[in-house]
Parts: C-alpha cells; structure tokens; sequence
C-alpha cells in the first residue's frame, strides 16, 4: 500500500476530499486524509470492509489515512488534527456513519480511536484490518 495504490485510488473514488495538515515552520509533520465515498466503494475484489446493509444512507464518511511524524506525538496534533477531519466529516447531513480502518498490532491508534468515541465493529481479512465505526447520532467528544 503506497501512494499509488492506496490514496490516488481513495481519492478517485470519493465524492469529496479533505486534507488537513500541520506544520512546523514550512515542514509538514503530519496529516489526515478523509473521505465521503459511496458505500459501494467498500465492497470490491479486494475485501468487504462492512456490511452495506448496516449503512442506511449511500454515503459513508471515513477517516481514511492519519500520520504524525515521530518526534510531534504526544503534543495533542493529532487530537487537533483528528477533530478538524471530524468535524468535517459530520457537515454531511446525508452521512451518517463513519469508519476507520487499523491495522492489526496497532494499539496505540485503536485505543487513541476508542477514546475519540469510535468502537471496534469487526476485523477483515482475517484479522489484518479492525474496522472501527461511528454514527453521527453517537454521543462523542468531537461534536
Ligand atoms: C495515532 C496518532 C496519529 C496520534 O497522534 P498524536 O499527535 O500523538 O495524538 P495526541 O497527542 O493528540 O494524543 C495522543 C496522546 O497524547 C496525550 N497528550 C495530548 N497532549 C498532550 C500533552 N500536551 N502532554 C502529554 N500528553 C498529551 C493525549 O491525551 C493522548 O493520550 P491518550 O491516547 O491516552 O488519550 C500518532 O500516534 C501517529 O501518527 N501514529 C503513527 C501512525 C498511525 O498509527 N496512524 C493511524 C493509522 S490508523
């Protein structure tokens, strides 16, 4: 999964992008990308990443790429960072649910996620990804 593969197709699929970065000086020291796509985007040869009966509405949101460079963790970016793409996501009223994507081992965002007021839905792919999700009409901390 690069640049390529993974975020030039995400973002061909979407109906709409965001892009939130920040900066230290002119250095960019992280980012988060979120998307609106078609619920059907989710279901392709590669996985079904939910169930599409369990989204009523056609478009879902999705916090799909998070980074904060080693060194600027642990400041609060990326609660910032995570709240701007919410915020962004939740304008939609045409969307309702919301998902994020982790990969196996990676407790850290899983636990950041679960404090943010996402859950644990299931895994795909044999336990490689944790589907997290959230619906808007959801108690949270980012609204
Ligand atoms: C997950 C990630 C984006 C979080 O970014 P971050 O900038 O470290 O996030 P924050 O600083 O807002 O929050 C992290 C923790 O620091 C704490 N924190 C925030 N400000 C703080 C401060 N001033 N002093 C001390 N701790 C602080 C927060 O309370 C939070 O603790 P918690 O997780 O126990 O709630 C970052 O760790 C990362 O880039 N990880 C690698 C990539 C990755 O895993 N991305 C997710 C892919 S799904």
């Amino acid at each position: 999964m690069n640049f390529e593969t993974r975020m030039i197709p995400s973002m061909k699929n979407a109906t709409y992008n965001h892009i939130v970065v920040a900066k230290d000086d002119d250095q960019i020291v992280g980012y988060a990308y979120s998307n609106i796509s078609p619920k059907e985007a989710y279901s392709n040869e590669f996985a079904t990443f939910f169930n599409l009966s369990s989204v009523s509405r056609k478009n879902v949101g999705c916090l799909s790429q998070f980074y904060i460079k080693e060194g600027y963790r642990q400041y609060g970016i990326g609660s910032i960072l995570f709240n701007m793409s919410m915020k962004w996501l939740k304008q939609f009223d045409d969307v309702e649910d919301f998902f994020i994507f982790v990969s196996n081992g990676n407790q850290n965002a899983l636990e950041f996620y679960k404090r943010k007021g996402f859950s644990i839905s299931h895994d795909i792919l044999d336990g490689f990804i944790t589907v997290l999700r959230n619906n808007k009409e959801s108690e949270n901390i980012y609204s």
